[in-house]
């Protein structure tokens, strides 16, 4: 039976996943808008993922004997400043889920808890990805700038991300 206190926790995460992913759709929506196809699919694929994310946790929490809650989900903004400002949001954004990952991990530790120790264990590899990519993706930006030619490029660049990302999910 999951302790109280982490599943309540875990929950909380739930939520935090489904807010990624709604934000990512929200940033999704802005690129197709803007004409920037490639990058728009990246962020579709990143709400895929945070969804999965989502229920990997929630599955869990049913399996281990607890209760996961549908969670309310608040809506992102839906305009941004500039190209750029995308990846700032969702390098702060993902930031704040590794601490949460963290956190969670730390209670699970302190309760001798071992298989949610072992879930959060794929989490914090996975975070480590989603903040270097995002990290990547700003330095380049940085380099090129976020018009004109730099941007076009840059957005071929994020199509074939999405495309390699999709082709890796169905080899899996
Ligand atoms: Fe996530
Ligand atoms: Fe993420």
């Amino acid at each position: 039976m999951l302790k109280k206190s982490i599943n309540e926790a875990l929950n909380e995460q739930i939520a935090m996943e489904a807010y990624a992913s709604n934000y990512y759709l929200a940033m999704a929506s802005w690129c197709e808008r803007k004409g920037l196809e490639g990058s728009a699919q990246f962020f579709y694929g990143q709400a895929d993922e945070e969804r999965e994310h989502m229920m990997k946790i929630f599955r869990y929490v049913n399996e281990a004997d607890g209760h996961a809650h549908a969670p309310a989900i608040n809506q992102p903004d839906l305009e941004f400043e500039s190209f750029n400002s995308l990846f700032e949001i969702a390098l702060n954004h993902e930031k704040k889920v590794t601490k949460s990952i963290d956190r969670i991990l730390k209670l699970a530790t302190e309760a001798n808890d071992f298989r949610t120790q072992n879930l959060l264990q794929w989490f914090v590899d996975e975070q480590l990805e989603e903040e270097n990519q995002m990290q990547t993706i700003l330095d380049k930006l940085n380099l090129i700038g976020d018009s004109g030619v730099g941007l076009y490029m840059l957005d071929a660049e994020l199509s074939k991300k999405a495309e390699e990302k999709e082709a890796e999910e169905e080899g899996e």
